[in-house]
């Protein structure tokens, strides 16, 4: 094997005291795609921003083309040619993806002046290049949480590095986007590039991966060549035991009709959508991006201020024009995009926890501080959320980790319908294991839920009935058995003026 790029060796860092890294190691070679996984908190992110200059560690060495290196900031790393795609987006919302992707970029400027023209024909050619549909010229804030990713990505790729750190780079796109930057990243290899591939989907990382490192509570625990080694085994090696069962779905009894929708449009992807959610019973939506499975969620919830429909809650009509009618007529929504909807990282664990629930645990306008405890100390058990205390703020969480605390702050909310929009976007394997657990348990319990996944496993292992929409409107319907990924797909992929076979609705 060629000779390494890179070695990161016995790494330690703490944060206030507590280990995050303890003693990790990263082996990288010119050429191939190291994969490195490990349990939502293991120090993924973490070992990564020390090799990037964010964080300074406490210690070990860090070897670049056989040198020491020790990197002050993200610019001195990316000058010397490593580049990172950070798992929690790093875009300015109100500039436009070009903007963006050169900010402070100096190849894009002539005698100080930027040359916009020029600037403007690379990015786009870049995001064209890994299957990106839309303009550069658009503002981020614009974009959905898909094609956000594919600017963080397109963001890396314009540094032209020489290591290249992506962090959950897929988490936010469906399987059937993926292909585009696997392609990108074969081309990657063969121009030299070594690659970290951060990811909690281990089949994409049996598929692109040359190598793999499993980090254990901030201790590399594990290396191997991906071909010597199986899913089973580093799953085992991640966590500590074997996960028998990914999808626990229980059988529930399904009763009548809790939530029904007429008709709903958001005036521009979801086009015409009826259908019904029942007592117990598990819906999922699947589409591919465009199709209205994330859209339709969004605008459930009363977060499309365009959207119109008729809607029912216990044959009861209802009106959803805002998030807080939707809670008021006890609907929660778990969204994919968790910094913009679903939780305020500057606050406490503690403080968003119950921060949908406030109203319900007050007597006489005190908190009540016993049960509001015991509430917190239920969820961060049942998720297992990795924290040092309650009282921490959710930003200094793990990514994983900050997403169980959305799950969490909304069930706890115990609503009549939860709406589930790509839930455990960055979960561990384990945990989504156990979230899943706990979801089965509250539609057993009589709650109705609307589930979306970018992982079509994951539709298939959860719902009860499942909708395949397409270009905005239900394509067919396939109940729990009747599906199967390429039958899902094949769904999803039919356009509207080609014949459909099935039960179209
Ligand atoms: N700035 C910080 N301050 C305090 N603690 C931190 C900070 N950054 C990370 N941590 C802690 O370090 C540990 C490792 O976090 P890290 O983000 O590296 O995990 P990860 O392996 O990337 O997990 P995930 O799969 O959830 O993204 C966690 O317990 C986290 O809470
Ligand atoms: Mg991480």
């Amino acid at each position: 094997m060629s000779e390494a790029i890179l070695e990161m060796q016995h790494i330690a860092k703490a944060f206030s005291g507590i280990y995050a890294l303890k003693d990790a190691q990263l082996t990288l070679h010119k050429g191939s795609v190291m994969a490195l996984v490990g349990e939502n908190g293991a120090g993924k992110s973490t070992l990564m921003r020390i090799l990037t200059g964010i964080y300074d560690h406490d210690g070990g060495t860090v070897l670049y083309k056989g040198q020491p290196v020790h990197f002050k900031n993200a610019m001195q790393a990316r000058e010397a040619g490593i580049a990172i795609i950070h798992q929690e987006f790093n875009l300015f919302p109100n500039l436009t993806v070009a903007e963006n992707i050169f900010l402070g970029d100096k190849s894009t400027q002539v005698h100080g002046l930027v040359n916009w023209a020029a600037m403007y024909r690379r990015a786009q050619e870049l995001v064209d290049s890994i299957g990106g549909t839309f303009s550069v010229q658009e503002k981020v804030q614009a974009l959905s949480v898909q094609n956000q990713q594919v600017v963080e990505i397109v963001k890396a790729l314009a540094a032209n590095a020489e290591v290249l750190i992506m962090d959950e780079p897929t988490s936010a796109l469906p399987e059937s986007e993926v292909q585009h930057l696997f392609h990108t990243i074969r081309g990657l290899k063969a121009r030299g590039v070594a690659i970290v591939y951060v990811s909690h989907r281990l089949n994409e990382i049996f598929e692109i991966c040359d190598d793999i490192t499993v980090l254990r509570d901030g201790v590399t625990a594990f290396l191997s060549p991906v071909a010597a080694t199986s899913q089973q085994e580093v799953v085992a090696q991640m966590i500590g035991r074997e996960v028998a069962v990914l999808y626990p779905k229980q059988e529930a009894e399904i009763g009548g009709p809790v939530f029904e929708v007429e008709h709903l449009s958001d005036g521009a992807t979801v086009k015409d959508l009826s259908f019904c959610v029942r007592k117990g019973e598990i819906l999922g939506l699947y589409g591919l991006v465009g199709s209205g499975a994330t859209e339709c969620p969004e605008a459930l919830f009363g977060l499309v201020g365009s959207a119109r429909g008729t809607f029912r809650m216990d044959g009861c009509q209802i009106h959803l024009n805002s998030p807080a009618q939707a809670v008021e007529n006890h609907i929660a929504y778990v969204p994919p995009d968790r910094h913009r909807q679903g939780i305020i990282r500057q606050l406490s664990i503690r403080f968003n926890l119950t921060l949908a629930v406030i109203r319900r645990l007050c007597r006489r306008s005190f908190v009540q501080r016993r049960e509001e405890q015991a509430l917190i100390d239920e969820y961060i058990g049942k998720l297992r959320i990795k924290c040092a205390a309650d009282t921490q703020k959710v930003t200094f969480l793990s990514g994983g980790n900050q997403q169980k605390v959305v799950i969490a702050k909304w069930l706890a909310t115990k609503p009549s319908l939860l709406i589930l929009n790509d839930p455990t976007r960055g979960v561990d394997v384990g945990a989504k294991a156990e979230i899943y657990a706990l979801i089965s348990e509250l539609a057993c319990a009589g709650m109705a839920i609307i589930i979306t996944s970018s992982e079509i496993s994951e539709i298939l292992g959860m719902s009860d009935r499942i909708l395949v929409l397409n270009e905005g409107v239900v394509a067919r319907e396939f109940l729990r058995g009747q599906a199967d990924q390429k039958s899902l797909l094949s769904a999803a992929l039919v356009r509207s003026d080609e014949p459909q076979g099935g039960d179209v609705r």
